[in-house]
Parts: structure tokens; sequence; C-alpha cells
């Protein structure tokens, strides 16, 4: 099993060292927990994608302190992404733009562009500066999982790896990846929906567009299925419940807003009624239920009602694809 490390002063620096060294490491954002390697160590990042069983065409997000660190990684700036930095950096924003000559290509998948994004989260900004330098991370999942949230579902989908340490920093706050911005269409289109709506950046930007049905071609990372739990799962609108789940004969566990939505023998997990919160909750919801001894994963829909139940939803469409 993988080792948790305490994200004390000790944790980080041990992590830094492992880093520094040319290993992997687990640790937490604002968002998600993530896997990584130094940028420009291309052996370490091949490492990433063979733990993870990781498409080798499915570019990695690298993570950095600051604008002026993005800006060392990209052959261009412009004044639009010191404006989206200076607002919603450090935190759950992605830009996508055209990387430079040195970056490996690993840390590209080979291609022309870099995704790069200052994290929130403490420990995060802790081992970036104790390395000094960009790290590239993925989710800490196994490819096509469910995000991991925690340390404990890190080591979940990484039994096999002994040498793998993971900063533990308890949940993540956010819950959702971060939101993916191609800044280098036009307008700037957004390939991956997430916190940072598409409202907040229209506020900075001007028109912004949403890539619709998954963004295959530009950002492999958001094919249709993905995010998904072992297990089939389907949404169920809020008024069918009642016909469908007693249909249902063998048990389910069920993504409900209400226990009393829920008939037996399936069995309910009550999510809760705020976007942030339902967020926050939702890929340890899904491995609960992966654990349940159920054949069948049913989720309540959820309202469309602001940009994060959008960005919320795109995430339930693409666990319950059938696609690959
Ligand atoms: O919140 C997050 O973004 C987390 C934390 C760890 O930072 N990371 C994350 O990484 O979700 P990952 O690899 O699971 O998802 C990265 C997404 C994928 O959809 C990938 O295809 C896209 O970003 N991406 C990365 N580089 C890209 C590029 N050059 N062009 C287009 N899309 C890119
Ligand atoms: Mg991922």
């Amino acid at each position: 099993m993988p080792r948790r490390l305490d994200a004390d002063a000790a944790g980080i620096e041990e992590a830094a060292a492992r880093l520094r060294d040319g290993e992997v490491v687990a640790f937490p954002t604002e968002t998600v927990y993530g896997l990584g390697a130094l940028t420009h160590d291309a052996t370490a990042l091949q490492a990433i994608f063979t733990l993870k069983r990781r498409p080798l065409d499915n570019p990695l997000i690298a993570h950095v302190v600051d604008g002026e660190a993005a800006a060392g990684l990209t052959t261009l700036w412009p004044a639009s992404c010191d404006a989206l930095a200076e607002t919603f950096w450090p935190g759950a924003l992605t830009l996508v733009l055209p990387r430079r000559a040195d970056v490996p290509d690993e840390a590209t998948a080979g291609r022309e562009t870099i995704a790069v994004r200052a994290p929130r989260h403490p420990t995060a900004r802790a081992l970036l500066d104790a390395v000094g330098a960009a790290i590239s991370a993925p989710s800490a999942n196994r490819s096509g999982h469910v995000s991991p949230t925690t340390a404990a579902h890190v080591a979940a989908d990484f039994p096999e790896a002994d040498d793998l340490v993971i900063l533990d920093a308890g949940p993540c706050t956010i819950g959702l990846e971060s939101t993916v911005l191609d800044i280098m269409c036009d307008p700037p289109c957004i390939l991956r929906p997430g916190s940072v709506t598409q409202t907040e950046l229209e506020g900075v930007l001007g028109p912004v567009a949403v890539r619709e049905g998954g963004g295959q071609a530009h950002s492999p990372g958001t094919a249709v299925r993905h995010y998904a739990p072992r297990i089939p799962v389907s949404i169920v609108e809020t008024d069918d419940l009642p016909h469908r789940l007693p249909r249902i004969m063998s048990p389910c566990a069920v993504l409900c807003f209400e226990a009393e939505s829920v008939p037996a023998p399936h069995r309910p997990i009550v999510m809760p009624q705020g976007a942030g919160d339902y967020a926050r909750r939702l890929y340890d919801a899904l491995r609960q239920a992966e654990s349940m001894d159920v054949v069948q994963i049913v989720i309540e829909s959820v309202p469309a009602s602001n940009d994060m139940w959008r960005a919320i939803d795109d995430r339930l469409r693409r666990a319950t694809a059938s696609e690959v």
C-alpha cells in the first residue's frame, strides 16, 4: 500500500525531496488529489502514465505558484491571462496555452500546448515552494475511475504502489476538478466546466464558449466516459424515482436528496442540497456506492439552476455514459 504522510513541514520536505529525486508523489489540491512529478523530469512523468494506466495521448496539468511561473512554461502570455490569474489564481482554473520548446513531450502528451494552474491549497503551494519548480499532475486516480478527494481514495486506487507516498491534508474543499479554459480559441473556450464558471470568466474576458460533447479532440481527458465508478450508473429524474426504483429487483445504491424516495431493497446515500456541498461529497459518495455490494448506482438528477450544478451534471453524465 502507499504510505500516507502528514502534510506538516516534515511531510512536505520528504515529498519535495522525493520529487527532486525523480519520484512520483500524491498531494492534495483544493479540487482533487493530484499525482505529481517535476514538469521537466520526463522519466518521472512517464512513471505517472504507467502508474495511472493513463492513455499516452492525455496531457497533464502543470501546477505553478503564480502567473509568472506559468508564463515560464508558455511562449505566449496575453494580457487576458494576467487578468485571469489576478482574478482566479490561486484557484481552480486551468489555462491552455502554447508550450515552450524545453517542456518535455511527456508533460503535454506531445501537444504544442500546455495546461497550467496555480492551486490554492496550502499544502500544494508549500510543495511547489519547496521544490521551486512546476509540478505536473493529473488527478491521482486510476485512469477513467472517479477522481480522489481524500488520501484514502488515492491509496485505494493504487494498492500495489508500495513506494508511493501521499501527502494527507484531509478532504478537498471543492471536490470537482478545475475548469479547463483554452485561451487561444476565439472566443476562449471552456473544455471542462468546473467551479470557476462561464459567467465568472465572462466577467473578465467577455464572451466565452463552452465545448459541448466532451471535447475529445481538444482535451482527451474529457472523453465522454470518464470519472466513472466500476459498476453501471444511471441518472433518474426526481419525478421518475417512484416509478423506476420499484421496478429494479436487485439492490441499487441511490444518490438522492431524500431517503424517503428510495424504497427497499435499494440503499439511499443522501446528498447535500447545495451545489458546493454536493460537489465536495460527490466522489466520496460514488466510491461509497461502489463498495456497497450493489449491482448498480442510480443518481437522482440534479438541478440545472446555476453553472456549478451544470459542472456537477457534466461529471454525472460522464459517469453514466456507456461509450469509452
Ligand atoms: O483540478 C484539477 O484540474 C486536478 C488537480 C490535480 O489539479 N487535475 C486534473 O487533472 O483533473 P487530469 O489530468 O485528471 O485532467 C486534466 C484535464 C484533462 O481533461 C486533459 O485532457 C486536459 O486537462 N488537458 C491537459 N492539458 C491539455 C492541453 N494541452 N490541451 C487541452 N486539454 C488539456
Ligand atoms: Mg483525471
